[in-house]
């Protein structure tokens, strides 16, 4: 269901915009931290840096993973003072000289170059456990963290310039509560005082109204921390909910039997259906007075030269000229992740709902 203030904004738009629900985060991720009581919540900014949505989350979350020296750069710059996780893969040598809360050391090597610094680091060192992760979206093994091998060459290397703090991981993203439990009672099997759990929780592009259940998770990671500090860093299960990608019906055709909508703007601007593999969950906004198609199977595209610019295939739905498509769950790894300069067509406008107030406030705020 599509909030009415989103279809107040949306219906009038006439060219591709995100639209964020700002006041839709806020309740959501104050929930999400209620249901965490004792552990540390942080935001993997990688999943949507917008500033506005930032600002939102500041307001509730105990810090932000960072994984470049650009996002470490946004973020410090919008909240100087803020807690800080440096994390990424082959990391600089200029960002292993940036602040941090934890820098999350992903290799013996980096951990050697981190010390070759000569500055100060409090470290957890990133393991790649031999776990398996069934059911997830994504599993994050190969090049990420350190087996046991790796863990055992940095031990040594830690003094009081350099500390070790404890244990990072991040496994697999689409995990629901019970199995994220399940990986974090093996991860917590060790003496380590502090340890980070990552993200991940499982996000359902399917049933558009289903949410993880953080009320379970909370519960059982409440019963597994006995005292250690813990912490994890969800993105996507944060934001997105609370984007839409709304853009508008320009034509509607038939190619040997099979109906398409083409929509202004494309997955150059939302890439998530094509990197995700699904059909983004959309409604109509029945607007448009031009031709069209009614109560069949219709595949919306966008207006890129490529087969796979596809938002959605085979939904049973009518679609009219004119008619607007807003897109959702558009709020995370959506505007961010999109190649957008690929035909250069005009970027979106980006519109941020707030509390009280005009529904549409100019857009900017990136
Ligand atoms: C290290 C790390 N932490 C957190 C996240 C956030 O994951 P998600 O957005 O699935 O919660 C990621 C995503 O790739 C990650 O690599």
């Amino acid at each position: 269901m599509i909030p009415a203030r989103v279809q107040d904004a949306a219906s009038g738009l006439t060219a591709p915009a995100y639209v964020y629900d700002l006041p839709a985060l806020e309740a959501h991720v104050a929930a999400v931290r209620q249901a965490l009581p004792g552990i540390e919540l942080y935001y993997a900014v990688k999943a949507n840096p917008d500033a506005e949505l930032l600002r939102v989350l500041a307001g509730h979350v105990d810090g932000f993973e960072v994984s470049s020296a650009g996002e470490h750069a946004h973020v410090t710059n919008l909240f100087p003072g803020a807690r800080v996780a440096l994390g990424g893969p082959g990391k600089t040598d200029a960002e292993l000289r940036l602040p941090h809360h934890r820098i999350h050391v992903e290799s013996p090597n980096e951990l050697r170059r981190l010390l070759a610094t000569g500055l100060e680091a409090d470290v957890l060192i990133r393991v790649n456990p031999d776990l398996p992760v069934e059911g997830a979206a994504l599993t994050m093994s190969g090049p990420f963290g350190m087996d046991e091998e790796g863990v055992k060459e940095c031990l040594p290397l830690f003094g009081e310039r350099v500390r070790l703090r404890g244990l990072h991981t991040h496994l697999a993203s689409g995990l629901d509560a019970a199995q994220l439990l399940r990986l974090a009672g093996t991860l917590l099997d060790n003496d380590h005082e502090e340890v980070n759990l990552g993200g991940g929780m499982a996000v359902s592009y399917e049933s558009p109204e289903s949410r993880f259940d953080w009320a379970t998770y909370g519960a059982g990671l409440a019963e597994l921390r006995r005292g250690r500090r813990l912490r994890i860093e969800p993105g996507r299960a944060l934001t997105a909910y609370c984007g839409y990608y709304v853009t508008r019906v320009v034509d509607v055709k038939r190619v040997r039997g099979e109906a398409y909508a083409i929509v202004l703007g494309g997955t150059h601007h939302l890439r998530t259906p094509v990197t995700k593999g699904h059909d983004q969950p959309f409604a109509i906004l029945p607007m448009g007075t031009g031709s069209g198609v009614t109560d069949e199977p219709i595949t919306f595209v966008g207006q890129l030269c490529t087969p796979k610019d596809v938002f959605a295939r085979k939904i049973a739905t009518s679609a009219r000229v004119g008619d607007m498509v807003v897109f959702e769950m558009a709020g995370a790894y959506a505007w961010n992740i999109s190649h957008h300069d690929f035909l250069m067509h005009p970027k979106p406008a980006f519109h941020y709902l707030s509390g009280c107030g005009p529904v549409l406030p100019p857009s900017g705020g990136r």
